[in-house]
């Protein structure tokens, strides 16, 4: 995806491009024998890939007309996961918005895109390197914050989903993420960003002692595009994670 073009379309005036961050992308995903290796890999996990994809769709179909909280009333679908469920990597961030409820996929609207891009300019693509969930599958009127019980009422989905999944690193993507993954509601990204955190026991979602990376949440980015180079920073990191796992 050119930048100009993904950049202009998400609204921005300024084009942020990281050249080292684009030759990094070029290189990962050029036909290297390291990349020719991976690819080798990948056939041995498709058979696991294809299970674990058989046993979500299971999973969601019985989710689909969850009325479990007034989310329901108003959302036209249920949006679960998407991406590579055999990854080794979850992010996972708030709720879907207007574009992700029409289309019933997460991360598709302008934040979706920001992401998405900032992403592959480190050579992580969806389909093959993470799977991307929300804290609550239904699309919050106005996009308003999920409440406390919307979150619990939801947490059962985003359970079972790591369950299945069995990320080892959860990358939670904003305040909401933080909380929803941790169960602690002082959570502050802000002090916490770019850090791990271990979850205790109140956690609705994870056993405890699990680890999880707080970032910014992309809309977040939208709204003040000069954090764009921390989270760079950010995703920098999360980068040399997975190739240490
Ligand atoms: N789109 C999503 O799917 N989740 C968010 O948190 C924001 C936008």
């Amino acid at each position: 995806m050119k930048s100009a073009y993904i950049y202009k379309s998400i609204g921005f005036e300024k084009i942020y491009i990281d050249k080292n961050a684009s030759e990094d992308a070029k290189n990962d995903v050029s036909k290297s024998a390291e990349n020719k290796k991976q690819e080798t890999s990948y056939e041995h996990h498709k058979s696991t890939t294809s299970e674990l994809l058989r046993q979500l769709k299971a999973f969601y179909e019985t989710c689909k007309d969850c009325k479990k909280c007034k989310l329901s009333e108003q959302r036209t679908q249920v949006v679960f996961g998407d991406g590579n469920p055999d990854s080794k990597v979850l992010f996972v961030g708030e709720a879907p918005g207007a574009d992700e409820d029409i289309e019933g996929k997460p991360f598709v609207g302008k934040a979706g895109k920001l992401l998405t891009f900032e992403l592959e300019s480190v050579g992580l693509l969806r389909e093959r390197d993470y799977y991307i969930t929300n804290v609550v599958k239904c699309r919050p009127p106005g996009n308003r914050t999920p409440e406390e019980q919307e979150m619990m009422s939801c947490s059962y989905i985003l359970k079972q989903e790591i369950k299945l999944i069995n990320p080892q690193l959860i990358v939670a993507l904003g305040k909401t993420a933080a909380v929803g993954l941790s169960g602690n509601k002082q959570i502050s990204p802000t002090k916490l960003r770019g850090d791990f955190i271990v979850t205790n026991f109140k956690s609705p979602v994870l056993e405890p002692g699990k680890k999880i990376f707080i970032t910014y949440h992309p809309s977040y980015l939208l709204r003040n595009p000069s954090e764009i180079k921390n989270f760079r920073e950010d995703i920098a990191k999360i980068k040399q994670l997975i190739k240490s796992l």
